[in-house]
């Protein structure tokens, strides 16, 4: 049994401030179920967890539902316009009120169950027979709601009323997207895209690891360390988030085939704490937002959804990054997860140069102090 004062925070190997004496989180993190239960109630039940981009809400009615772990919940807009986030439950008998997935539900939320019907704003409309109980009141039995903000143009959610809002906590991943992708605000038609959408045999924070880093990346994606140059890679990290910047992209290359008049010339990935990625590659103008999301402590999902300015998508890209590189990827994972498992391994160090090159380690490090520090607080 897991010592949860201690074994959080300090462990037998240091992960200290200085990234090039760290060494990484303990395999016990990425393997214990009771860390997946720590991680639950420290980092899902109160970050922002997207679930949407907002163009996925075009009239009233309209939902998407999203998994946090062990929580159901659903965003849908209501009559008056307005974004809402609510658990995905009956305030009868706790029966799931909506399928997986995107729709319309019309004027009502109606419970599969025994019929109770929510206006689309959260208030209870109408429970059949509930007139024979005495004192019954609509107003005790709305849905229960969560906190919601609209950041980048993306619906997150939060189930911590107290937490801090997005714009406040990141306001300067929001300055640097918007500087770095002037067609941000032209990007629509959101759709499945680019990454796609997937389930992953390793935690969530395994997957991570593997998404700010790329000393993998002339080693492991040949094709991707053929259309960009890892020479100039860049990778930062910045309070909340990390960035990673791709340039002197190959116009003759074996990853995908380019136009000559591509109008994006470099690959762009931000990580936003703890869990969403916003993705670049070169080619047309299109954005990919997807998020990591937890299933069990060596299981998880994928999913995102993509955007153009033009509402067409680049087939060779798609293609790319769908049949060869997340592949690549997914089975680095796997493997991993699974190593993690070995007696024969612990804590590995990071490998950081002093220039801080995009071949160095150092995105991980401020993941896994971040990790640390949610799983002490
Ligand atoms: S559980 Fe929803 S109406 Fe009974
Ligand atoms: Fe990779």
């Amino acid at each position: 049994m897991l010592d949860k004062t201690k074994s959080m925070s300090e462990y037998e190997k240091p992960l200290v401030e200085e990234p090039e004496l760290s060494y990484t989180l303990p395999s016990y993190l990425y393997t214990d179920v009771d860390v997946y239960e720590h991680e639950k109630e420290r980092i899902f039940y109160r970050t922002w967890q997207m679930v949407a981009h907002q163009g996925t809400f075009q009239k009233a009615g309209d939902y998407c539902t999203v998994q946090i772990c062990d929580q159901n919940l659903f965003v849908m807009m209501g009559s008056d316009q307005q974004l809402r986030g609510f658990y995905n439950v009956c305030q009868h008998r706790a029966h799931e009120l909506l399928p997986p997935g995107t729709g319309n539900v019309g004027s009502l939320v109606v419970c599969p169950y025994h019929a109770w019907a929510y206006k689309t704003e959260g208030a209870l409309h109408g429970a059949p027979r509930s007139s024979n109980r005495p004192g019954f009141d609509k107003a005790d039995y709305s849905l229960k709601e969560v906190r919601l903000e609209v950041f980048l143009n993306c619906v997150f959610i939060n189930l911590d009323d107290d937490a801090t809002p997005l714009s406040e906590q990141a306001a300067d991943l929001e300055a640097d997207i918007r500087e770095r992708v002037p067609y941000f605000d032209e990007l629509k038609a959101p759709t499945l895209g680019m990454l796609g959408d997937g389930h992953i045999n390793a935690g969530w924070k395994v997957v991570v690891d593997n998404y700010v880093e790329c000393y993998h990346c002339d080693h492991a994606h040949h094709d991707f360390a053929n259309i960009i140059s890892m020479d100039t890679y860049q990778q930062d990290t910045f309070g909340l988030w990390a960035r990673q910047i791709g340039g002197d992209i190959r116009q003759d290359n074996t990853a995908y085939e380019l136009d000559d008049d591509a109008p994006v010339m470099q690959s762009l990935f931000w990580f936003l704490w703890p869990n969403m990625t916003f993705n670049i590659l070169p080619g047309s103008q299109e954005m990919n937002f997807s998020v990591i999301r937890p299933l069990t402590i060596d299981t998880c999902d994928f999913s995102g959804q993509s955007l153009s300015v033009t509402g067409v998508f680049d087939e060779r890209r798609a293609n790319y990054t769908i049949d060869v590189l997340m592949p690549e990827d997914i089975a680095l994972c796997e493997s991993v997860q699974r190593g993690l498992k070995s007696k024969g391994y612990t804590q590995g160090p990071m490998i950081v140069d002093p220039e801080r090159s995009g071949r160095g380690e150092h995105a991980i490090h401020h993941f896994h102090r971040l990790v640390q520090k949610a799983l002490k607080a």
